[in-house]
């Protein structure tokens, strides 16, 4: 049995019908808060919250693997006590959500809980993979509103260009790594396949909508207020320092994806054919 934390998520959801696609017995874990676990034959839902570990047990009982996804910056979550819960109940294996940030700026306030996260998992005794992702192609979703009530994008540093990764390649890699030994002990870059601008994005997002859509460039300051509606001001402003300041290894586009999954990362403009309809 697998342990899916953030079940309900952009990664977490998709991880969870990938599994049970694939025939293997998934608890479903969240709050309970955003939004139900659909059901499905295969899946149990359960609720739990991280940021008490002890709330975990009677979901990792049996279980063989456990993903872990820690919402936000993860600074909420005690992850020794996490893993040695998950440990206790006879979990042998962990996959790491992680960000690429975390191995690009592990002292900034915004990822350095994910860095020490990561620590913690590495050095848990459980055999661990560490998946670093880059941007997401789902935090176009944030521009649903401005697009359907008034046909723009509203967003910082716009010709900034980044290679987002698109969960659904995020959710393959954590199967492959939960499910197959070949992945233990590995940290891998999760990357897009190639680097778009928020500009860039617009343009295709209104070629798959077939509408014209105008790119409003923001501020800093008024992209920090937005986000802060969203986030709290640590990842705003760490965040807001990836889009605006790549390093030049957060420019670049990874290999990972790839050499796990045999095929090339999904790019924006596929992401976007697949979620068209949530942005109409
Ligand atoms: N977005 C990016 O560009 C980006 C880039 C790199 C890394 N990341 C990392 O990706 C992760 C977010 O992934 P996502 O977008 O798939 O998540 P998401 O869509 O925000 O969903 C979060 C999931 O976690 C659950 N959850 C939230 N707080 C919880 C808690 N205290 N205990 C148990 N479950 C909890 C939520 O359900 P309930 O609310 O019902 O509990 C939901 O299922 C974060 O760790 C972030 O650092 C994101």
């Amino acid at each position: 049995m697998i342990v899916v934390t953030g079940a309900t998520g952009n990664v977490g959801r998709l991880l969870v019908e990938s599994l049970a696609e694939a025939g293997h017995e998934v608890t479903a874990v969240s709050r309970g808060v955003s939004s139900p676990v659909p059901e499905r034959a295969g899946v149990t839902p359960m609720v739990a919250d991280l940021s008490d570990a002890g709330s975990l047990t009677p979901a990792v009982k049996g279980a063989d693997a456990l993903f872990l996804l820690v919402s936000g910056a993860g600074a909420h979550v005690d992850g020794e006590a996490v893993l040695r819960t998950a440990a206790d109940a006879g979990v042998s294996r962990v996959v790491l959500l992680s960000s690429q940030a975390a191995g690009t700026r592990p002292e900034a306030v915004s990822h350095a809980p994910l860095a020490a996260l990561e620590q913690v998992v590495r050095s848990s005794g459980l055999e661990w993979t560490v998946l670093r992702a880059g941007g997401f192609t789902t935090n176009a979703f944030a521009w649903i509103p401005s697009i359907r009530a008034q046909g723009k994008v509203f967003a910082p540093y716009g010709d900034v260009a980044l290679p987002a990764v698109d969960p659904l390649d995020l959710a393959s890699v954590a199967a492959a790594a939960l499910t197959g030994g070949v992945h233990a002990g590995r940290t891998y870059v999760l990357t897009g396949p190639e680097a778009t601008s928020p500009r860039q994005r617009t343009g295709i997002l209104g070629d798959v909508l077939g509408v014209d859509l105008e790119f409003v460039e923001l501020g800093p300051d008024q992209a920090r207020e937005q986000m802060l509606r969203l986030m709290p001001a640590p990842v705003a402003d760490g965040t807001l320092e990836i889009l605006g300041q790549p390093t030049p290894e957060e420019v670049r586009v990874s290999p990972d994806v790839a050499a796990v999954l045999g095929r090339e990362a999904t790019s924006f403009a596929a992401w976007a054919e697949r979620s068209a309809a949530d942005f109409r």
